[in-house]
């Protein structure tokens, strides 16, 4: 069964616009979890702008449920998941000037450092998925590192404008998922999922978990945090069952 982990991210870019101490990430992370959320999601850029240093010190004090990193390959980034060891981290690659995170990580290019994060990881405790298209070479990749785990890319899925290219990138990510189970990775899947696209991508069997962030986010602000994540849960699990 797919489970739903909250990325609150964009909380933090509420706070952020007034540079106030107000919405906090971190009551939005409690709220996610009592309305079910398996896990929540954040993103420590190197620019630090919208998740900061004390969000992810508090987070992963206050978080029950499973703590998910976001982040990229720099090493003081590393260091700091290091010291902090969440649960899980999911690595992506990361550009200054993007709105957010574009592409995925290519973890054929940069298999020798992977492979190093990876053991450093591994010595603290933490699970490692690695954010990447459902391309063949990337998911063998994230195998021969040692990764535990791929997050498929669901961007190019959300973005496709007819009938015949959704069934296409449907069917990248199902093929993508098999040959990640087959190279014993746990698959999960994210971004660009909304409470009107999620529901093919949650009928594909074996994905264990969703990151979703920006759509609960929209709908929070609207309807509140736990009712937006309790609506996101129930579709999926809607799908699941059919
Ligand atoms: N997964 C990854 C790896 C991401 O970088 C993001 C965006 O931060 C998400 C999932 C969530 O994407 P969205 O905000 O579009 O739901």
């Amino acid at each position: 069964m797919a489970v739903l982990n909250v990325n609150i991210d964009h909380v933090a870019t509420v706070r952020q616009a007034r540079r106030t101490d107000e919405p906090d990430p971190v009551w939005a992370a409690a709220l996610c979890e009592l309305a079910g959320a398996n896990g929540i999601t954040v993103h420590l850029r190197q620019d630090r702008r919208h998740i900061n240093d004390r969000d992810v010190r508090l987070l992963k004090e206050t978080v029950a449920c499973k703590l998910n990193l976001e982040m990229c390959m720099a090493e003081p980034i590393v260091k700091i998941a290091e010291q902090l060891r969440p649960e899980q981290i999911t690595l992506v690659p990361e550009k200054r000037e993007e709105l957010t995170t574009e592409g995925g990580l290519d973890c054929a290019r940069y298999k020798r450092r992977l492979a190093q994060v990876v053991k450093r990881m591994h010595k603290k405790g933490i699970f490692v998925s690695t954010f990447i298209t459902p391309d063949p070479e990337q998911i063998l990749a994230s195998g021969e590192t040692g990764c535990d785990a791929i997050e498929l890319h669901t961007g190019p899925y959300a973005n496709a404008k007819t009938p015949g290219a959704v069934k296409r990138r449907l069917a990248e990510l199902e093929t993508g998922k098999e040959l990640g189970l087959e190279n014993k990775l746990v698959v999960h899947a994210g971004h660009g999922l909304t409470y009107r696209n999620i529901g093919p991508v949650a009928s594909i069997s074996d994905l264990c978990e969703f990151n979703i962030g920006h759509s609960i986010v929209s709908r929070a602000v609207l309807v509140g945090m736990e009712e937006a994540t309790a609506e996101m849960i129930s579709l999926i699990e809607k799908f699941q069952e059919k």
